[in-house]
């Protein structure tokens, strides 16, 4: 993702890994919660994911006040997700779009268990990502919609390749800055 801050200037900050890496943390009070959720396909309460994602702000910009802008990858996910963001940072942060990789189940999947080979990830396997469709359709297909709603959605088909995924993402952020 440095190419996209060098181009635009977003920092990328993903849910996901900052959950995984607070989990390794072992000074963390959280690291078996996260675990569970995770190898279970559920999302973290977003007590816990909306302060590592502002903690990581805060330090970017507390280092550079023109990093100001952020590309949040794997969030909000759900209901939670959402409450917590409006909670937090209303009137602190614009969102401008949401970036949608739409995908079907067989290639998330078959995606998946394809990095699972090296990923070392609890829930790169048949069983999690099940549970991680189930969740994906009850809980983050809604806020998906929602956002649709809103005008703020920009679908891109990540059924394609990485490289024609990659120049319709490149697109969409030339149109939006
Ligand atoms: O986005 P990623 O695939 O890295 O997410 C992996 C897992 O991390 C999710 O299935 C979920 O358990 C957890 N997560 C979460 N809340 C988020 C993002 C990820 O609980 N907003
Ligand atoms: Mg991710």
């Amino acid at each position: 993702m440095c190419f996209f801050f060098q181009k635009y200037g977003y920092t990328h900050l993903s849910a996901g890994e900052l959950l995984r890496d607070e989990r390794k943390n072992p000074d963390s009070q959280y690291g078996e919660l996260i675990e569970k959720y995770i190898k279970d396909g559920k999302i973290v309460p977003v007590e816990i994911t909306i302060s590592l994602l502002r903690r990581e702000m805060d330090q970017t910009m507390a280092a550079n006040a023109q990093k100001n802008k952020f590309l949040i990858d794997g969030f909000p996910r759900n209901q939670d997700n959402l409450q917590g963001w409006n909670k937090t940072m209303d009137g602190k942060a614009d969102v401008s779009f949401v970036l949608f990789f739409d995908c079907n189940n067989e290639i998330c999947v078959e995606r998946c268990l394809e990095r699972g080979k090296s990923s070392g990830r609890s829930d790169d396997n048949r069983e999690s990502l099940e549970k991680r469709i189930q969740t994906y359709l009850q809980s983050t297909k809604p806020i998906i919609d929602l956002y649709e709603e809103m005008g703020k959605v920009r679908k891109i088909d990540a059924s394609k390749s990485v490289d024609e995924v990659f120049d319709e993402v490149v697109k969409i952020f030339d149109k939006e800055g």
